[in-house]
């Protein structure tokens, strides 16, 4: 048996503020899997370059403090060189700089076995914008999470409102429109629903509804091997 199979890996793929990294950690959970954000990775890279000084189009040496970022992820907390950043890494300004790193190859080089080395038994939940093509394109279900742009800045909304954080619904939409843009349009690794992923459009779902279609997908696939 391969590894698809042994150390099976659901991807889920989607653009900002679908709701995929709620969705995948509750999967996660439900089957006793491991949970890889990939792009709290991105983010700390660009928390990094923006407590460096160094800017975030300068791609050798963000994709150097990529491959050194002294990050851990240890029970629900993200620390960056052991500081606490779990909030830090969701203001507007790292979002921004995530999505533009993001879009540096070098960096995208940097991040590739780091992100691969979550693989571990019994299995993976992965979410980001290229779990399925690129990061473990042997996936044993991938999906395509998605919902409106409107109902994906009211739910970003809700959640800076509920961390105290303050947010205008507007801005919101068109940061969000913007790095979808830039997500998708990027040469390396641009965000696309490849045609082996389920289509998930969460607009009208509840996040139960959400995690039990993902639950249901992955079933059909184990039943299928
Ligand atoms: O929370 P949200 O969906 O808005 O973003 P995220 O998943 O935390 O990712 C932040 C940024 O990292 C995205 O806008 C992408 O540009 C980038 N990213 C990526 O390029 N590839 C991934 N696998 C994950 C994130």
């Amino acid at each position: 048996m391969n590894d698809s199979v042994l150390t099976p890996v659901i991807a889920i793929d989607g653009p900002s503020a679908s709701g995929k990294g709620t969705v995948a950690a509750r999967v996660a959970q439900a089957l006793g899997f491991h949970y890889l954000d990939s792009g709290a990775l991105y983010r700390l890279t660009a928390l990094a370059a923006l407590r460096a000084g160094v800017a975030m189009d300068d791609e050798a040496r963000v994709a150097t403090l990529a491959r050194q970022l002294p990050a851990c992820f240890d029970a629900g907390e993200i620390l960056l060189d052991g500081e606490p950043v779990t909030e830090a890494i969701r203001t507007e300004e790292c979002s921004v700089g995530s999505s533009r790193v993001a879009a540096l190859p070098a960096v995208r080089a940097a991040l590739l076995d780091r992100q691969r080395a979550y693989r571990q038994k019994p299995g993976l939940v992965a979410d980001g914008r290229d779990m399925g093509s690129v990061v473990f394109p042997d996936a044993l279900l991938k999906v395509y999470l998605t919902a409106t742009a409107e109902e994906r800045a009211n739910r970003r909304h809700k959640q800076l409102i509920e961390k105290g954080m303050s947010a205008n619904i507007s801005t919101l939409l068109q940061d969000l429109q913007e790095r979808d843009a830039r997500d998708a349009a990027r040469s390396v690794a641009p965000l696309q629903k490849s045609a082996d992923a389920e289509l998930l459009d969460t607009t009208q779902l509840s996040i139960e509804q959400a995690v039990q279609a993902v639950l249901d997908w992955y079933q059909v696939r184990l039943a299928a091997l």
